[in-house]
């Protein structure tokens, strides 16, 4: 949510935020903006819209060798060029830009409008400006500017700061949204996402909640809020600046769900032994003792990552036949949970940065939860918060709305079933099935990429539709439930998932031919039940799409795919989904990367 950028070095700064917000636009894109200091000199330029109306906007000259930039995600004060960041004081000599949310911020404007400071924004971020630079006239450098100034500040933030009268160095503090270093020759960066920084470097280094660092061209130092200096040990990011680019593709999207194939495979990749029919999750820190002892998972994640939760759940308890439910991060760590010593917590996000996730994670720790993660990005906050954990490895996902980090959750949590049902009563022939199930994966997602054509036609075909419902039973409703997300956020087509048991008992009221239904129908033991439900939907002439194995006569048009195991068709049934919004989206002309009001990592409550 928002993206920051800030730079320092021999070169000028400008070129390399800009390179950098267009990286991070991803995150946030109703305005964006940069500051750099020439001599003791500040320059600032800001517009509301995406990093490209900034680049149209930037004057010739704009020179120095310190830098940042910011694009944002409005939370205070609507997207304009003068809520767009970066925030100066007064005097123009102190710049910041900021992610997160300053909560007592009401409270510290109304105590500087009092002293005579006045606002040029209705944003939050201001106060920081005008904060820092009171604060600055009194302290001998800018980061204990900073620091003294961010006592005062009760919120979340992740931030980067320059003065114009202590030219050469940046300063940036984390508590609550990310803040990466990156370390380059004779020259500095830091980044709310690595994204940024790829280009020029690999070295990286992550803050802690409650850090501070300053940089310099030569070097970096970082410390807490009571400046005491902390060690930092750099490490290498093995994602690379390609995986940022559409690679010949439309659109990130089409490229993310495309790559498919290798991304599932790299998840499985070292982790099927076929010789005894086990999952190796070595990341997971635990002994076959330990992982016996759980009676029960909770699994927790934010929207798509929850989702895929949800399959998680019932792939542990048909596997390991060990109880499991998932439950949004989000609602889950405001109901002060009850947090049992035998029930295995499992976090699930993509951006690993997932504020809710994040929070949720803490709170169960704070009470002694044994908590692993599922997460894609190497080193974020909750990879480094959890106890242990499953890494999806499939290469950073650039588009808002989430495809190959879902299809990979998924397949981590079989391979995680898998895993806690071999040291249970799954049987090394149930286990054997599994891995072959698994190892089939990659062939069967190319083979329903092959069906591209026919699922644009449908999709064309379906996009004018005022809304859509989606309906599946037990392994089928998450499936539901993502592909209406799917379509929901690209397409902005209302769509309900409901679980197709559920229809008869309220739902059914809306079917009507205006109102299709896609129909999640695999070839398992409920395929009867399931196609009674699409002949009430018929009945009331409701048209129907439906996803399954084979064709039925109750549907008005089907995508067949291929069939693997019962209990792994959810990773599968969920890919022809992903197409079809995204030509549904493409039809309506979407903006399909960047679908409005959303941002891809949501680092704020
Ligand atoms: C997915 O398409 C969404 N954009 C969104 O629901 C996302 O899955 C959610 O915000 C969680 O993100 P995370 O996986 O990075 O934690």
């Amino acid at each position: 949510m928002c993206g920051i950028v800030a730079y320092v070095g021999p070169k000028d700064a400008a070129p390399i935020l800009l390179e950098g917000l267009q990286r991070l636009e991803y995150r946030g894109y109703d305005s964006a903006g940069l500051a750099v200091v020439n001599g003791k000199t500040l320059k600032t330029r800001k517009v509301k819209g995406r990093v490209a109306d900034l680049a149209a906007a930037m004057p010739a000259r704009f020179k120095g060798g310190l830098g940042i930039g910011h694009t944002r995600w409005a939370t205070h004060g609507v997207p304009s060029d003068l809520n767009a960041h970066p925030h100066v004081d007064a005097d123009e000599r102190i710049a910041v830009v900021h992610n997160g949310i300053i909560e007592n911020a009401a409270e510290l404007r109304r105590k500087l409008e009092a002293d005579g400071v006045v606002f040029a924004s209705e944003t939050d971020t201001e106060v920081l400006a005008h904060l820092i630079a009171r604060t600055a006239d009194e302290t001998s450098s800018l980061e204990d500017a900073v620091r003294l100034a961010l006592k005062s500040v009760v919120g979340t933030y992740g931030i980067a700061v320059v003065d114009a009268q202590r030219p050469g160095e940046v300063v940036v503090a984390r508590n609550g949204s990310p803040i990466v270093l990156g370390i380059g020759e004779k020259e500095m960066f830091a980044a709310s996402d690595v994204a940024a920084l790829i280009r020029y470097t690999r070295q990286v280094v992550h803050l802690e909640d409650g850090e501070l660092a300053v940089l310099k061209a030569d070097g970096f130092h970082t410390f807490t809020s009571d400046a005491m200096e902390t060690a930092k040990e750099p490490f290498t990011v093995d994602w690379e600046a390609g995986h940022y680019d559409t690679g010949g593709y439309e659109h990130y999207l089409l490229k993310e769900i495309s790559e498919q194939p290798e991304t599932v495979a790299r998840t499985l990749s070292g982790r099927v032994d076929d010789r005894f029919h086990i999952a190796h999750l070595g990341g997971l820190n635990m002994d076959a003792r330990e992982t016996r002892s759980f009676r029960r998972v909770k699994i927790i994640g934010c929207g798509s990552a929850y989702y895929s939760g949800q399959i998680g759940a019932q792939l542990i308890e048909e596997l390991a036949r060990i109880p499991a439910d998932a439950e949004p991060a989000s609602e889950f760590r405001y109901r002060s949970p009850v947090v049992e010593p035998d029930t295995l917590y499992v976090a699930i996000s993509q951006s690993g940065e997932t504020y809710d996730t994040l929070a949720a994670v803490q709170e169960l720790k704070r009470k002694g939860g044994r908590v692993i993660g599922i997460v894609n990005a190497v080193g974020s906050a909750i990879a480094r918060e959890v106890d242990g954990g499953v890494y999806l490895h499939a290469g950073p996902e650039v588009s808002v709305a989430s495809t190959k980090a879902f299809t990979s959750t998924a397949v981590a949590f079989a391979l995680l079933a898998l895993h806690l049902g071999r040291v249970r009563d799954l049987s090394p022939a149930d286990g054997r099935r599994i891995c072959e199930g698994l190892r089939r994966l990659p062939d069967q997602i190319e083979q329903i990429l092959k069906l591209d054509e026919q699922i644009k036609a449908l999709a064309q075909s379906y996009a004018n539709a005022p809304g859509m419902m989606f309906v599946g039973r037990v392994r089928g409703y998450p499936v539901a439930r993502e592909g209406a997300q799917k379509l929901k956020e690209i397409s902005y087509v209302h769509a309900e998932a409901y679980p197709a048991s559920e229809l008869k008992h309220g739902p059914l009221a809306l079917i009507s031919p205006e109102l299709p239904t896609v129909a999640i129908v695999p070839d398992d033991e409920l395929l009867d039940k399931n196609l009674t439900t699409l002949g009430e939907i018929r009945a009331r002439s409701g048209r129907i799409l439906m996803i399954g194995h084979r064709s039925a006569e109750q549907a008005d048009d089907c995508i067949v795919i291929p069939k693997n195991e019962v209990e792994l068709d959810p990773i599968l049934l969920t890919i022809p989904l992903q197409l079809f919004a995204y030509h549904a989206a493409v039809a309506l002309a979407r903006d399909v990367d960047k679908p409005r009001n959303l941002a891809k990592s949501v680092t704020v409550e």
